[in-house]
């Protein structure tokens, strides 16, 4: 397995062509089987990247790969041109499914500058607070961050999450299927709100949602055990099943949007 140095990561200047996420040979293994097999993918610092792919494909096992969650099995992982343990700082993850206690009495605001933790117990700084702030006007529940997070719908409590990723002004979103509990009428200023934030950084998201796709997102890659990188969305899509054996299904859901079957072997 090659070796990453631990380097010290420099102030991250904006630079559209550089990378900032390296995965090489990667491969992942929970037991016997391997979940994730030679994937080898690039996220540049401007990336607004949609991985898309079956249930059970290895999606949300990448993204805990790339956070540090889980370590590879074989292959490398490099985030800002460093260890995942250096990078990690500049990476806001909102995790699928997240869960924890509604009952336990926290407010919005609460968990939302958590975000901001840094792995020490020292008291939240003026600046913290203020950034917290920021991110709930960013993503537009300023209004709620008093409520106690049990008296939420899911769609704002999906927000408040993503405002938890925000809140350390990461260089990198990674958001596993974010729109799970977001009603049609909220995806267009979720979709541009993300839109908004990928001027100062890179999103990487995990959706079953196709027709996002062919609107926002810039490049497109699947997900099933290896990855298929379709690179820019134009074109991409409609050459997914000839060129890929990538099978897309056109169903309805109120809108009408894709959803990919899977791939052959
Ligand atoms: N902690 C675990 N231990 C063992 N196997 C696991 C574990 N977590 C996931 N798996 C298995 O790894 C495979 C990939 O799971 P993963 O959650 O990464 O898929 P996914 O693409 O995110 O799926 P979905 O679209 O349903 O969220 C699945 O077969 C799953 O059963
Ligand atoms: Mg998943």
């Amino acid at each position: 397995m090659e070796n990453i140095k631990s380097k010290k990561i420099q102030n991250i200047k904006y630079n559209k062509d550089k990378i900032i996420v390296r995965i090489k040979d990667l491969f992942f293994y929970y037991t016997g089987v391997p979940v994730l097999e030679d994937i080898n993918i690039s996220v540049w610092q401007n990336d607004f990247l949609a991985i898309i792919g079956p249930n059970g494909g290895g999606k949300t096992t990448l993204l805990k790969l790339i956070v540090g969650l889980l370590k590879p099995s074989g292959g490398i992982i490099e985030v800002f041109g460093s260890s995942i343990e250096m990078g990690r700082r500049l990476i806001g993850y909102m995790p699928q499914n997240s869960t924890f206690d509604l009952e336990f009495p926290i407010s919005v605001f609460d968990v939302v500058i958590m975000g901001r933790y840094k792995g020490t117990m020292v008291r939240y700084s003026k600046k913290d607070v203020k950034e917290t702030i920021n991110t709930l006007d960013t993503v537009g529940i300023l209004k709620l961050k008093d409520r106690h997070i049990g008296e939420l719908s899911g769609g704002q409590l999906q927000r408040v999450l993503i405002a938890r990723a925000l809140a350390r002004n990461p260089k990198l979103l990674l958001l596993d299927e974010p729109t799970s509990n977001i009603d049609t009428e909220m995806l267009q200023s979720f979709y541009e709100l993300l839109v908004k934030l990928n001027k100062r950084m890179a999103i990487v998201f995990i959706t079953h949602d196709v027709g996002a796709i062919s609107v926002y997102v810039k490049n497109v890659a699947c997900l099933n055990r290896k990855l298929y990188y379709h690179g820019s969305k134009e074109g991409s899509l409609g050459k997914l099943a000839e060129a890929y054996k990538c099978p897309v299904e056109i169903l309805a859901h109120g809108i009408p949007h894709r959803v990919l079957g899977r791939h052959g072997k």
